[in-house]
């Protein structure tokens, strides 16, 4: 499981799923960022989203 921060890294508006996409997008100033890295791959932004690290207990993931 992967699990990254929505928030965008050029200025902070959250980024949206779309079910299907390889990207995450930012609705404010149209950054991309892959969904198996977080890296930017539209600018404005440059810099990848903030990745997590999760656990998974039974049915459950949890922020580590
Ligand atoms: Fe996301 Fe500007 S805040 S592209």
């Amino acid at each position: 499981y992967l699990a990254f921060s929505a928030v965008c890294t050029h200025e902070g508006c959250t980024v949206n799923h779309t079910k299907g996409s390889n990207e995450f997008s930012c609705p404010c100033h149209g950054a991309r960022f892959d969904t198996t890295t977080g890296d930017a791959t539209r600018g404005p932004a440059r810099r990848a989203l903030a990745k997590y690290t999760v656990t998974v207990s039974g049915s459950d993931i949890y922020l580590a």
